[in-house]
């Protein structure tokens, strides 16, 4: 979504759950914001319930290029922004953030949750002539910082419906505090009906692994939960009649990296989300009244 010239900017930060933890050195050209000295509690309260057991898996986003931004809004009949500044929020293993700060004219920021996820994106762009600052900060503690830009573009992609209530606040502060008035903010986002048919078995999924010992490793509580819901797809035709599109999502997801279902299934806030309030637009609109 756009945010057009002359809209007002939210200037409020509301109270942080964590402590900002971030280091900066400034002068790098590749600039790496370690918080290793973060409280471990501190951080799963800004992780809010997100899994961060197991990283995520690689993918390329192309809807998070700049270029392909500008080309869309060409086609729709609108003057695009120049992105000299541009950033990604939870941007996972970084192969989108890497290859947009790369290939691409704009200087780029990013953070992610995962220290795992901020060390593979260093390493694809170093030795490279990248602009990229790639934070492992969480949300609460980037969003807050006073020492970012104006962006001429923020991208997140699947994100916005994995993450929490609190989380979302943040994202849209960030987005009203520091894009720049004709600026471009890209959210995907996940909408019912088109997950309905997942939310049975992701229910079926969590409960499995929830009632699993504690103790046991994520991945082997995944594994178990997915044998046990692939022999009640199995067993139970009563249950899979009952709910339409079941079973064919069952078959999409059951051969899926492990890594993939952490992040898609397994995180503490509900995954699937389709009213208009709740979505992005909904809460840029309710930001954009505040004003
Ligand atoms: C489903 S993954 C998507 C990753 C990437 N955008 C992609 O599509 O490949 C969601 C990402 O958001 C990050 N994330 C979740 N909660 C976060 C938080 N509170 N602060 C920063 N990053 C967060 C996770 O670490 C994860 O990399």
């Amino acid at each position: 979504m756009a945010s057009g010239p002359g809209r007002c900017i939210h200037r409020g930060i509301h109270a942080l759950p964590c402590k900002d933890a971030a280091k900066h050195r400034p002068g790098d050209t590749i600039r790496a914001v370690d918080d290793a000295d973060a409280n471990a509690a501190e951080r799963a309260d800004c992780a809010e319930g997100y899994v961060e057991e197991i990283p995520y898996t690689y993918g390329y986003h192309p809807d998070l290029d700049p270029a392909r931004m500008q080309a869309a809004l060409r086609r729709a009949g609108i003057e695009p922004p120049e992105v000299a500044t541009a950033c990604e929020l939870g941007y996972g293993q970084g192969l989108s953030l890497a290859i947009h700060a790369v290939a691409g004219r704009a200087r780029w920021w990013g953070t992610d949750l995962l220290a795992a996820h901020a060390a593979n994106v260093r390493a694809l762009v170093a030795g490279t002539a990248a602009r990229l600052e790639a934070a492992d900060q969480p949300f609460a503690v980037f969003c807050a910082r006073d020492d970012l830009p104006q962006f001429d573009f923020i991208g997140l992609y699947g994100v916005w419906s994995w993450v929490s209530e609190a989380n979302r606040d943040c994202i849209v502060r960030f987005a009203a505090r520091r894009l720049r008035p004709g600026g471009v903010l890209f959210v995907s986002y996940n909408a019912l009906p088109g997950w309905a048919p997942m939310s049975p078995l992701r229910e079926l999924l969590v409960a499995h692994a929830a009632a699993q010992p504690s103790a046991m490793p994520l991945a082997a509580r995944i594994e178990a939960a997915m044998a046990h819901a692939g022999a009640r797809v199995l067993r139970d035709a009563a249950w899979v009649e009952a709910h339409p599109g079941l079973e064919a999502e069952w078959r999409t997801i059951r051969h899926k990296d492990v890594a993939y279902l952490a992040h898609e299934f397994f995180n503490a806030a509900p995954v699937h989300r389709g009213s208009r309030a709740r979505s992005p637009a909904g809460a840029w609109r309710s930001v954009s009244r505040r004003c």
